[in-house]
């Protein structure tokens, strides 16, 4: 009896002594395991008298329930105690200044496409688009260039496998395709409904593809189409609406000019260039002496408007096609056009744009 008393003295103590949780089940094993202090002297009950056994057992019993009792207690209290370490250890404070994080940046591209997109937008222009691949009729035929025609070849195009009838798809190698999906679709539109064509006042933005590589050229550049068609637009109004673009885009007075030029698809046709100077390494766009060349433009031409279901008679309009990227390296001077398209981070931080200014009329451009 006085061992079981010293025994349970001794295992409490040990008990409350633990300090964690490994520790009491050392503990909880050496007293209650298997092999355990208390579990051998259960066993020794089997070789007592009926007597002693009757002393003994509840004692043991009562024992055993004790210290089973006292290591539970023991390991709620040294969980809770380590649970607190842990929530003191991990708590938050709010007022700290947040972490910062690396922000991706807009491309030039999208940039530029984002701020040519608002200017037109505010002219009362709609967003086409066109599939990247298309068709030798989209891409040509239908813009009547003539079967045989140097364009053709001049333009450099990325053919895919002919198929075996004979006919090959190619990668656009402008955006003017959308002028003919744009123009059927409104011919279809207007033969089904039996009234008057829709006006057309489109900009189509994407990627085009010529077999061309150096300084100012990639095989996937950007252009953007534009394409204005009713019953009474002229000449006069391309120049107004191709002058205010391009003032708005440099956002400056930009000084123009129209030069004659030939394309299939326009009669007559035009190239404007814009007046700029040289200052050492700089480029000013703006005034000045000299003329750089900046898009292609005319009178959409009277076939092309045949060739899609409307009446030369009746509806006309003016057509333009712009070159992205190079209005891009132009405004924010930028040197290479290959840069664009090398996924070099570097060069994304340095002529990159925030995302989180959208380019509108209201608060400007860039
Ligand atoms: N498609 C021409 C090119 O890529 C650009 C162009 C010129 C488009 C005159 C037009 C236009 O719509 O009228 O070189």
């Amino acid at each position: 009896m006085e061992d079981l008393q010293n025994i349970q003295s001794r295992v409490m103590q040990a008990i409350s002594d633990a300090s964690d949780l490994a520790e009491l089940d050392q503990v909880r094993v050496s007293a209650l395991g298997k092999k355990g202090e208390v579990s051998l002297l259960m066993r020794t009950l089997g070789s007592m008298s009926p007597d002693e056994r009757k002393k003994f057992g509840p004692r043991l019993n009562t024992l055993k329930d004790e210290l089973n009792k006292a290591v539970l207690l023991r390991r709620e209290a040294l969980e809770t105690e380590l649970l607190n370490t842990r929530l003191a250890s991990e708590t938050l404070d709010v007022t700290l200044p947040p972490l910062s994080r690396p922000m991706g940046s807009i491309h030039p591209v999208s940039q530029v496409f984002a701020e040519v997109t608002a200017i037109f937008a505010d002219m009362g222009f709609v967003t086409a688009t066109g599939p990247d691949i298309e068709t030798d009729f989209y891409n040509f035929t239908a813009l009547n260039f003539p079967p045989k025609h140097p364009a053709r070849d001049m333009h450099d195009t990325f053919f895919f496998e002919p198929k075996e009838d004979g006919t090959r798809k190619l990668l656009r190698t402008h955006t003017s395709p959308v002028q003919i999906r744009t123009l059927q679709a409104a011919a279809r539109q207007a033969e089904k409904s039996g009234s008057e064509l829709d006006p057309i006042r489109i900009i189509a933005p994407g990627r085009t593809y010529r077999c061309d590589s150096d300084q100012t050229h990639t095989p996937m550049f950007h252009q953007v189409e534009g394409l204005v068609i009713d019953k009474t637009t002229h000449m006069g109004h391309l120049k107004g609406c191709l002058q205010d673009f391009i003032s708005a885009f440099f956002e400056r007075d930009v000084s123009s000019r129209f030069r004659p030029h030939h394309f299939p698809f326009t009669e007559p046709s035009a190239e404007m260039d814009i007046g700029y100077e040289r200052k050492g390494d700089e480029i000013l766009i703006g005034q000045g002496e000299q003329w750089m060349e900046i898009l292609g433009c005319g009178m959409v031409h009277p076939e092309v408007l045949r060739l899609s279901g409307v009446d030369p008679d009746i509806y006309q309009g003016f057509a333009f096609g712009v070159g992205i990227d190079r209005l891009a390296m132009l405004k924010y001077g930028i040197p290479d056009l290959r840069d664009f398209f090398a996924c070099d981070q570097r060069w994304l931080q340095h002529y990159g744009f925030s995302p989180i200014n959208q380019p509108n009329l209201a608060t400007g451009l860039s």
